[in-house]
């Protein structure tokens, strides 16, 4: 039987690089076309340059051709039902619409579900960009 995506996001747990906020996020991405790519977080002594779960497994996904997310799963060490902060959620809209799911590991079997319109709503994106490039156009 296949992994669940929890399970695959747990697992992503273990290889987090926590030695300052000793706070482990896993992620588990699913792309369109099924494959799984995972991230955890990963910190820099200098603190701003530590990567998020998130991110991690985006970059993986995106790296290996897949741009179009079908679901995504974020756990944390404390099994709090973590959701992916403000940066995240941004960089998801890259490549998914309002409708994607995003699960949140509560832990006990339990999982808090979001859309990705719900979390970040009304956000810039390609489309804002090409829709102002084509304002400009007629405007000249
Ligand atoms: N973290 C993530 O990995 N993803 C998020 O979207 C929220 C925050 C990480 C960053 C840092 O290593 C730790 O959680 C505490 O903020
Ligand atoms: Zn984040």
């Amino acid at each position: 039987m296949p992994e669940s995506l929890v399970e695959r996001a747990r697992e992503a747990l273990d290889n987090a690089y926590v030695p300052y906020s000793e706070y482990t996020v896993g992620a588990a991405l699913r792309t369109a076309d099924g494959t799984v790519y995972v991230g955890c977080n990963i910190e820099n002594a200098n603190y701003s340059n530590s990567l998020h779960a998130e991110e991690v497994a985006i970059a993986e996904a995106v790296k290996n051709g897949h741009t179009d997310f079908d679901r995504l799963v974020v756990t944390s060490g404390a099994r709090d039902g973590v959701t992916p902060c403000g940066m995240c959620r941004q960089t998801i809209a890259e490549f998914a619409d309002e409708d994607l799911d995003i699960v949140c590991d509560l832990g006990d079997g339990e999982t808090a579900k979001y859309t990705l319109g719900e979390l970040l709503p009304n956000t810039i994106s390609l489309d804002t960009l090409e829709a102002a490039a084509e304002k400009r156009e007629r405007d000249e």
